[in-house]
């Protein structure tokens, strides 16, 4: 059986790394001590949007605020859902400040439906929507009090997931959204008992190997065709490719030295 697959046109929200370095560590793949390369950072960053623009996407700018090192990964800025948006509220204090930052920019923007949340959920880090649901992930950063308070504001299911490798500390590290049906994720970095939900909502997901989820493989963004991912994730690039899905190669060797790749910079606009 083929199926035949279309990209659909997204606007996207991204934030430049003009103040981006690793200063301190709250995820394991960050290491201070390590030299990180800004410039080189800014030209991946500025490659992958030109990318997205150049297949169609729109892509918004925030601009980043000075002594926000981690500011880049627009992911976690918010999760907008028809239109909706649910602010983030981070878990370490070195990250505090962005969650006011963006909503300030979603309200300039002229949306209406703001909530500054009652409980700690780093955006779209955390939560993925497929079709009409929701995941929600939990276990390091998000609140699982959030999920409810998510449920509530968007009026969608949210399923809560479990993670339990502080490698994966965030969704979307750990699982990505193909299509409205669709996905892969990495079955070690969740409970058991969010292993079997997984098995029974997407029997067809695709299952991705410690060793690509280990290069942020699963940090992907898909428009329905093309999916855009780190370029060594070689056994998911296979994998896509036989169910017809156009992966796109990215090169994020900058930004994965603070723990984040193509999604961690993309958040949706969802009108
Ligand atoms: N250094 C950042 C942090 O630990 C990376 C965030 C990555 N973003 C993401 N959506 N996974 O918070």
């Amino acid at each position: 059986m083929s199926v035949t697959r279309t990209a659909v046109p997204r606007r996207l929200l991204m934030c430049r790394p003009a103040h981006y370095e690793v200063s301190y560590s709250i995820n394991p793949w960050m290491h201070p001590e390590k030299p990180v390369d800004t410039g080189l950072a800014m030209l991946q960053w500025e490659r992958l949007r030109r990318l997205y623009e150049s297949l169609g996407h729109t892509v918004e700018v925030i601009d980043p605020l000075p002594g926000q090192p981690d500011m880049v990964f627009a992911a976690n800025g918010a999760t907008v859902v028809d239109g909706k948006v649910l602010g983030a509220r981070f878990r370490h204090v070195e990250r505090t400040a962005e969650g006011p930052a963006y909503l300030a920019w979603f309200a300039r923007q002229g949306y209406r439906e703001i909530l500054w949340p009652e409980y700690i959920n780093e955006g779209e880090g955390d939560y993925l929507l497929v079709g009409r649901r929701i995941l929600a992930g939990t276990g390091f950063r998000t609140d699982p009090r959030s999920h409810q308070e998510a449920q509530e504001f968007f009026g969608l299911p949210v399923t809560s997931l479990t993670l339990v490798d502080p490698h994966y500390y965030h969704l979307d590290t750990a699982l990505a959204v193909l299509s409205d049906t669709e996905i892969m994720y990495c079955p070690a970095a969740f409970t058991p008992g969010s292993r079997a939900v997984l098995r029974e909502m997407f029997p067809d997901a695709i299952l991705a190997s410690e060793e690509d989820a280990a290069v942020f493989g699963l940090n992907a963004f898909s428009d329905g065709l093309n999916v855009f991912l780190p370029e060594v994730a070689e056994g998911l690039i296979a994998e896509l490719s036989a169910r017809g899905f156009n992966p796109i190669g990215v090169d994020l060797t900058e930004l994965l030295k603070a723990g984040g790749s193509v999604k961690c910079c993309t958040l949706e606009l969802r009108s």
